[in-house]
């Protein structure tokens, strides 16, 4: 059979972190090994039932089973601009500066393909959530590394940036609450942010898809600032605050070039969402406020006890200011994340991700997902 060979833009893509992790689950599973899962971010909580009843509802409605617009539903971009605006202040115009996507993650890799030339600079955060990599490599972008370290609370120092790459990077990744770390950015540092942008013409590509996911402060959108909607796109997603990751919903908000750009991409690559997704999304928005309050509960409940576990363990510096994970820095004498996180797989049957994974700035560190019940949470702590 004749090999064909990769391109050379998919052979530059690292094994994508959790495709890897879920094949050594497979395996365990063949081996009919048992194990506990505490590596992805997919919460094991149902999403709402009146969602769950609005899809199978919706899904029969004629209209709902043809092609969907591209820029999505009217209702819906209403709704996210009644919740954005009860959430944040901020007032979207909803034809123009609100882009329902299929799950956030497709609007944050395919929004490069709309600005970036080949060769221009992207700037990444590390560690970061892997998908701002996939992105840049697709857009044939170069890939400038702002690392964040524990000593900043793992906010970018953005006058470390070299001036040269400031002049002539396109777009900036920027995530809080924030996967892996889990820390909320404070106002003064998106209020700087948006001028560092503004000043160098960089598009800030804000990532806001844990915004509810929170147990003390508030996290802000970027939008709240003057002058964010000249140069900024946010992205929000109904998997984590509703629990529907599988549903395959989010968007994006913000400047309407931006948001026009993103929407060509889409138009030339998908067909809109399936019109009963759309409705389930709605009225998730508009319905389910106490859901979320609730689900805020659950996960602050399995924080305690898993950071109080840990301390009893040793592993006295964790963190988990928000978003359903535990940032846990690995004591000196363990050099590698990687091995770590073998050994836990092999030798206690507990899967965890390894810093690394999110990129070089992530060694030392280990991340645990929240996402089992709290009794399972605390089999860990007694086998850890
Ligand atoms: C920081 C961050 N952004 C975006 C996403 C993508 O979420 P979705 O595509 O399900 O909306 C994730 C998922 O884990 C994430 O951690």
């Amino acid at each position: 059979m004749k090999k064909f060979k990769l391109s050379k833009r998919l052979q530059k893509l690292p094994p994508y972190l959790f495709a890897e992790i879920d094949r050594q689950k497979k395996e365990l599973k063949e081996k009919g090994i048992d194990f506990i899962d505490l590596s992805i971010g997919d919460p094991d909580i149902l999403a709402p039932q009146s969602v769950v009843r609005g899809l199978y509802n919706c899904a029969k409605i004629k209209e709902n089973q043809k092609y969907s617009l591209d820029q999505g539903k009217e209702s819906l971009r209403r709704a996210i601009k009644n919740w954005f605006y009860e959430r944040f202040n901020v007032n979207l115009d909803e034809d123009k500066e609100i882009l329902p996507l299929i799950g956030s993650k497709e609007g944050l890799v395919h929004f490069p393909l709309a600005f970036v030339n080949n060769n221009e600079y992207i700037i990444i955060p590390n560690p970061s959530y892997p998908g701002y990599r996939g992105a840049a490599i697709f857009s044939g972008a170069k890939i400038y590394e702002l690392p964040l370290f524990k000593k900043n609370h793992f906010l970018p120092e953005l006058d470390k940036i070299p001036l040269s790459i400031r002049n002539k990077a396109k777009i900036i990744y920027i995530n809080y609450p924030n996967n892996p770390t889990t820390v909320v950015a404070p106002f003064d540092f998106l209020e700087n942010l948006v001028k560092f942008c503004t000043k160098y013409g960089i598009i800030l590509v804000y990532d806001n898809a844990y915004s509810e996911i929170y147990f003390e402060e508030k996290p802000h959108s970027v939008l709240e600032v003057d002058g964010a909607r000249e140069i900024a796109i946010e992205f929000h997603s109904f998997s984590k605050t509703f629990c529907m990751t599988g549903f395959r919903i989010g968007w994006a908000a913000g400047n309407q070039n931006l948001i026009k750009g993103l929407l060509k991409v889409k138009t030339n690559i998908d067909s809109g969402i399936f019109g009963a997704i759309q409705d389930a999304a709605t009225l998730a928005l508009e319905k389910e406020k106490k859901y979320v309050e609730n689900l805020r509960k659950v996960f602050k409940e399995r924080r305690d006890v898993f950071i109080e576990g840990l301390h009893n363990k040793g592993f006295n510096d964790a963190i988990a200011q928000a978003t359903f994970y535990v940032w846990v820095k690995l004591p000196p004498k363990i050099r590698s994340s990687i091995e770590f996180v073998k050994k836990l797989m092999q030798e206690k049957r507990i899967i965890a991700t390894a810093g690394i994974g999110f990129g070089k700035y992530g060694e030392g560190f280990v991340r645990f997902a929240l996402t089992v019940e709290v009794e399972v949470l605390k089999k860990a702590l007694l086998i850890l």
